[in-house]
């Protein structure tokens, strides 16, 4: 319903300052009436870390970060939506102007650096939610200035135990100061030791809940190697490929690409693609993956599934195509299935092989 007032509404919305439109747009949402999504096809449905996803397209963390909207937001037709990233303790992130829309590249840079209102008050809103269906997973991170960075992450699975369908380990923000430093080896092993740990000893009183780790699309192999072997050694559910990059293709042409901060949308879907199939090949089964990284159609759904993803994400495209996108996605992927016959699954990781020996292409 909303998705056909997008074409009213993208101008007002691109002619505000850009945090602006996302809080007025937040705020709308939140004030909706509670609607229920239509019902999704049963072709695409898909099953993975346990959970029963009514389809495969999520809303990525960043959107709802304090846990606002995610009905709304599923009402809309996402298959499910991760919140976050949420802090133990409200922080205000950087000084604003940190959000940037850079229109001519279909792509957006934010230094929001995990601006949140901290655990309590997203637990509270996820309390409130609880026994309704749609699957919300809780993107869980670092206070910047934390002493002990992986006790946050642990004090975000003990929190939201009882109310997220799955936990995002989010060691992969660029906003963060040494955050990504959470990706070598080493430290990368005590932090997801350390949440499974929480996580197996929370799973008695509030189920077992998958948990995700999601990486940086800048990552080199050595390092995706090493994130690899941590995963699979750890038994991690599964991978979230990608976060922003820091990398400024020279194809864009915005002048806001000079802004400091995480790029996202068009331009990194060849990158976060590319790293997608390099982490399919090194699991050989082990754990689905989460594509994640410049999806704006139906094709590029596809692409990420071909390329060894079981569910993907978006959230920089929703600026630019509005809601609509989101179910114009879901009827491509139907499309393609009617057309080549088969199941969503057969189509994972097909075409891996080739993306990852085409290279991430800057
Ligand atoms: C993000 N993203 C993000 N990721 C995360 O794990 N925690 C977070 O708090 C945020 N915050 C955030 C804010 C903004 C404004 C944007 C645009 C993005 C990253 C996001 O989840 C996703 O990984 C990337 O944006 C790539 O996907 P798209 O946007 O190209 O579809």
């Amino acid at each position: 319903m909303i998705a056909s007032f997008w074409p009213l509404l993208r101008p007002a919305l691109h002619a505000l300052e850009p945090e602006t439109a996302h809080l007025a747009t937040l705020a709308a949402l939140e004030r909706l009436p509670r609607g229920a999504a239509r019902p999704d096809d049963p072709r695409l449905a898909v099953r993975a870390f346990g959970l029963d996803f009514p389809n495969p397209v999520g809303l990525a963390a960043g959107f709802d970060k304090d846990a606002r909207a995610p009905d709304a937001l599923l009402a809309l037709g996402f298959g499910f939506v991760e919140i976050g990233s949420v802090t133990p303790r409200p922080q205000p992130g950087n000084p604003r102007p940190r959000l940037f829309r850079l229109t001519q590249d279909r792509a957006i840079v934010n230094r929001m650096g995990f601006n949140n209102e901290g655990a309590e008050a997203a637990r509270r809103r996820l309390a409130a939610r609880a026994g309704r269906t749609g699957l919300v997973g809780v993107n869980i991170g670092a206070n910047k200035d934390s002493t002990d960075r992986a006790a946050d992450y642990v004090a975000g699975v003990k929190t939201f135990a009882p109310y997220a369908a799955f936990f995002t380990v989010n060691i992969s923000s660029p906003n963060t100061p040494g955050l990504r430093d959470l990706q070598g080896r080493v430290a990368l092993d005590d932090v997801v030791a350390r949440v499974i740990a929480a996580r197996d000893e929370a799973a008695a009183a509030s189920g077992r809940r998958p948990v995700l780790l999601k990486i940086a699309p800048d990552l080199d192999l050595a390092g995706l190697d090493d994130v690899v072997a941590v995963a699979r050694a750890r038994r991690l559910d599964g991978l979230i490929v990608s976060n922003t990059t820091l990398a400024r293709p020279p194809s864009l042409r915005d002048a806001a690409a000079k802004e400091a901060g995480g790029l996202s949308g068009a331009p990194l879907f060849r990158r976060s693609t590319w790293m997608l199939a390099e982490a399919f090949g090194r699991m050989e089964g082990a754990m689905p993956l989460i594509g994640v990284g410049g999806i704006a159609s139906g094709a590029d759904a596809l692409a990420k599934l071909r390329a060894g993803a079981t569910l993907v994400e978006l959230y920089s495209a929703l600026v630019f195509e509005g809601p609509g996108l989101i179910r114009a996605i879901k009827a491509e992927l139907l499309a393609t299935l009617s057309r080549d016959g088969g199941r969503l699954t057969s189509l994972i990781g097909r075409d891996a092989a080739a993306v990852a020996a085409a290279g991430p292409g800057d």
